[in-house]
């Protein structure tokens, strides 16, 4: 996949690509990931090169990069799940493998999202819309019924002593309260579908995430079985 697009940087058009990253591209991730997720998100779930080489090697489609001139801007990662494997353990580290995705499952029904982020000097310009859109693309064009991720509640420790997590998410959807992932992920069109604990290690969202999905519209079951079938 390949596009190009302008976004509104600062009330002026900018031309960006969005495209599928490469093992060339792994300085420029890893940069991304340091400038994105400072403390006290923990350094080591930054990308490390294994990691994004797995990325490119088993799932290249699951694997997109925005980016301005020479520079990436901000990346999202994915991989196919099962549905069945998630419900059983739906930790962060237990679905994508920690990032790595060895578990990818090529005949998964659910294109699972492990990262995505934006480096902040291009943050609020639709660059991280546009890499979701992406991924929805990705879903149609691969067949499958859905996507699926937990997102991080970074605002959720200021609120902990008032209200569980599953009642944070309803407060934002709410749109009493506003969270810096949540509300963006619900701009994007993403539904709410539950709250897994001890999701990741993340202090801000006191290791909480929403689960947040999004229906492929244009799904056929008959389709996805039979292909399922023929790959058996
Ligand atoms: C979350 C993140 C990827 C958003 O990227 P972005 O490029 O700034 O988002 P966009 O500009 O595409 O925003 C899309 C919509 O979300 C809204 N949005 C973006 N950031 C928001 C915020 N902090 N609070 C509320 N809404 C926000 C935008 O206003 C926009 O709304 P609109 O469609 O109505 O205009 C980026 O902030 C980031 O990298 N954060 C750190 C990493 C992270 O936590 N990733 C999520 C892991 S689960």
């Amino acid at each position: 996949m390949r596009k190009e697009l302008f976004v509104y940087a600062s009330g002026k058009p900018e031309r960006i690509a969005i495209r599928n990253y490469t093992a060339d591209d792994i300085a420029g991730l890893i940069a991304i990931q340091q400038e994105s997720f400072p403390p006290p998100f923990p350094s080591e779930l930054w990308w490390k090169e294994e990691q994004l080489l797995e990325h490119v090697t088993r799932f290249p489609e699951g694997a997109l990069v925005a980016q301005a001139g020479n520079r990436l801007i901000g990346s999202m990662t994915g991989l196919r799940v099962n549905s069945a494997t998630i419900a059983a353990d739906h930790r962060w580290e237990a679905v994508t493998d920690n990032g790595y995705i060895r578990n990818h499952n090529p005949q998964g029904d659910t294109l699972y999202v492990v990262d995505i982020c934006v480096i902040p000097e291009y943050r609020k310009y639709g660059v991280g819309k546009w890499l979701m859109q992406s991924m929805y693309e990705v879903v149609v064009q691969l067949g499958i019924p859905r996507l699926l991720g937990g997102g991080r509640l970074p605002g959720y420790h200021r609120y902990a002593d008032q209200c569980t997590a599953w009642e944070y998410v309803e407060r934002v959807i709410a749109g009493e309260l506003n969270d810096s992932v949540l509300s963006f992920l619900l701009r994007c069109g993403r539904m709410p579908v539950g709250v897994a604990e001890r999701y990741l290690e993340d202090e801000e969202s006191l290791h909480y995430a929403a689960l947040m999905e999004w229906k492929n519209p244009f799904y056929q079951k008959d389709a996805f079985e039979a292909s399922q079938l023929h790959n058996l």
